[in-house]
């Protein structure tokens, strides 16, 4: 673990994108062979937010990231740093800068990051560096996903479990540092179990030079897999984590896993011995939003008033990659 050269991290807001539409499941439904009883007792879920045709993933982050901004009581000329944490930009080349414009957020260096549904949880930490080391001193971190343009409709195996969603916290340098600990992990190994594969066919181009062009496929998943997986690494990551801050599952006041599967929520919980009114829990209404479902449940709980300046929390972000990470801090 490096330990910090002399400056803290503070968390002073946190934002989230309002969706209105939601599909539910019964709506699914009629979709695919399945029901309501089937999703909700396998994974918890009832509805997930859709995006509009007028949203985009740059305007869902920037809705998120103005909340975030608002609550910490700055202005975006005072963001050094946007950082976005998404595996399904408006653009390949990167969607934070679009964000960064439509914030006016001119002095800030943006930039997108892709870890799945780890993102969110690797972009704190990495954004917590740049802090850390006196590089940037407001940081705009944001989770945002669009699944909805990437699930195949007609394979209930997944169209059930994803939906879409934007959350954001805004990082400060601080005297006292409120990331206690943290851990990452990778497995490529894995990467069979979950994926937004490129297919390519091979074209002649000129002479003997041929390039490959193609497109992006919907996701697929191996469900067992991602579940074993997860309820294994998920509270291994989580004791380290809690060991660097040298805290005890008894000092976390909020457990804040990646909203995949309520089975999954309630398998770690039991497992670190944290009791269910401790443990967050909104995928009955977002379903799995991938880097947003951190942000997204960590402000809905700020802003009822249940997380408070002080709490400690525990959370997790676990998915595609495979990759994994946890990250151990005080809000406020
Ligand atoms: N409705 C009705 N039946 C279904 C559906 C559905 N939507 N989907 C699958 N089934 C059927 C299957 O066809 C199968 O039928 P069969 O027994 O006749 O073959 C049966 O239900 C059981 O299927 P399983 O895949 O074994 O179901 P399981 O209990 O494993 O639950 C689930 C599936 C919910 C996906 C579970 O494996 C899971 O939650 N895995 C973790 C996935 C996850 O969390 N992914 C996201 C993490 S990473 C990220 O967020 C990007």
């Amino acid at each position: 673990m490096v330990k910090q050269t002399g400056y803290g991290v503070a968390f002073a807001g946190s934002g989230s994108a309002d969706i209105s539409t939601a599909l539910s499941n019964d709506d699914l439904s009629q979709i695919v062979e399945t029901s309501d009883e089937w999703i909700a007792t396998r994974t918890g879920i009832r509805q997930r937010r859709i995006a509009g045709a007028a949203d985009s993933l740059a305007t869902l982050s920037a809705e998120a990231a103005r909340g975030a901004i608002a609550m910490a009581n700055l202005a975006p000329a005072d963001i050094d740093l946007i950082l976005l944490a998404t595996s399904t930009p408006d653009d390949l080349f990167g969607t934070a800068c679009q964000v960064q414009a439509a914030l006016g957020a001119q002095r800030a260096v943006a930039f997108d990051l892709t870890a799945a549904c780890s993102g969110f949880v690797f972009a704190l930490i990495t954004a917590a560096q740049f802090i850390r080391t006196g590089a940037y001193r407001n940081v705009v971190v944001i989770g945002a996903d669009v699944l909805s343009r990437w699930v195949d409709w007609q394979d209930r195996t997944t169209c059930v479990l994803f939906g879409d969603g934007a959350g954001a916290v805004v990082m400060q340098a601080a005297e006292t540092d409120r990331l206690l600990g943290f851990e990452m992990g990778s497995d490529g190994s894995l990467n069979g179990c979950l994926n937004l594969n490129y297919q390519s066919e091979t074209q002649p181009l000129v002479g003997e030079v041929q390039v490959q062009t193609g497109t992006f496929l919907p996701i697929t998943m191996n469900g067992r897999e991602v579940y074993r997986f997860a309820v294994n690494r998920v509270p291994e990551v989580l004791e380290k984590s809690l060991f660097h801050a040298g805290l005890d599952t008894a000092d976390i006041d909020w457990l804040i896993l990646h909203q995949a599967n309520q089975r999954i929520l309630d398998a770690v919980a039991k497992r670190l011995k944290i009791p269910s009114d401790r443990v967050v829990s909104n995928m009955a209404k977002h379903g799995n939003t991938s880097a947003a479902s951190i942000p997204i449940a960590l402000d809905e709980w700020v802003r009822s008033g249940q997380i408070q300046p002080g709490d400690k929390i525990a959370t997790s972000g676990f998915g595609a990659g495979l990759t994994w990470g946890a990250a151990i801090f005080e809000w406020g």
